[in-house]
């Protein structure tokens, strides 16, 4: 079993990994990882530096020269590309369509997973992604497998994006959501899927406390 403890949440888009992690972070003073925002900053990186998010060479080459950091923030962690803050706009809806494509690269991959890795040699952990539980931390302490129905996550990201003023109607929102998840599930390495050893929580209709409260359950069992 890994030196520091290690909980991996993984599930489809929307399901409130993020929200659920952040939490559990702060009250167990873990350190919280999540990948979503660097497969999404190398994605960025790629737009920032002119190429074609098919440009798989060429996104490949990127690699070695960019930096992706995490620092403290409210309510989300920030996020520095090369040293330059992308908080916001690893969040747009260009990057968000994109993002599936360029964490499909095998490069891509194995560079993110070796970068994770790292984050988890001093420190407990809790990270939040897609292939955490299968792939990056085979031996995790806890494994979550986070759902909830398609609808709610539509609806969930629907009033995200009001509360930012953006204005992308609701069959829009599910039809995004839906395609992300089968690109996720369907990749040839590391696709979304449920690790053998996970436990799957399905947050549909329960309130973000409740969902807490079940896996900080979980957690302590295995502490
Ligand atoms: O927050 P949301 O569910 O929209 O997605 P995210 O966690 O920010 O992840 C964005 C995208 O990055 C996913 O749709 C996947 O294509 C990719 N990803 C991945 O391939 N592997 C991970 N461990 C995490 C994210
Ligand atoms: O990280 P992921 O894409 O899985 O989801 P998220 O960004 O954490 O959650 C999406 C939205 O769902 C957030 O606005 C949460 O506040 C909300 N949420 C919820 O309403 N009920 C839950 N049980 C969990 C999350």
């Amino acid at each position: 079993k890994p030196a520091f403890f290690q909980v991996a949440i993984d599930g489809p888009a929307s399901a409130g990994k993020s929200t659920i992690a952040k939490i559990l972070a702060s009250n167990l003073h873990y350190v919280y990882v999540d990948t979503g925002a660097m497969y999404r900053a190398i994605t960025v990186a790629a737009k920032k530096a002119g190429l074609s998010y098919e440009d798989e060479a060429g996104i490949k080459a990127l690699l070695p020269k960019t930096s992706i950091e995490f620092k403290p923030g409210t309510p989300v962690q920030r996020v520095f590309l090369n040293g330059e803050e992308v908080t916001e706009e690893i969040r747009s809806t260009e990057i968000t369509n994109n993002v599936s494509l360029v964490s499909s690269y095998a490069a891509v991959r194995s560079d993110m997973v070796d970068k994770q890795r790292k984050m988890t040699e001093e420190n407990p952990v809790i990270m939040d992604g897609r292939d955490i539980g299968t792939t990056v931390l085979p031996d995790a302490q806890v494994k979550i497998f986070l759902v909830a129905s398609v609808s709610e996550r539509a609806e969930r990201r629907y009033k995200e994006n009001k509360e930012k003023g953006m204005t992308v109607d609701l069959e829009t929102l599910k039809k995004e959501i839906e395609a992300r998840d089968y690109k996720d599930s369907h990749r040839e390495i590391s696709p979304l899927t449920k690790a053998s050893d996970a436990i799957e929580v399905d947050t549909t209709g329960v309130s973000i406390e409740e969902v807490v409260n079940t896996i900080q359950d979980l957690i302590s069992k295995q502490q």
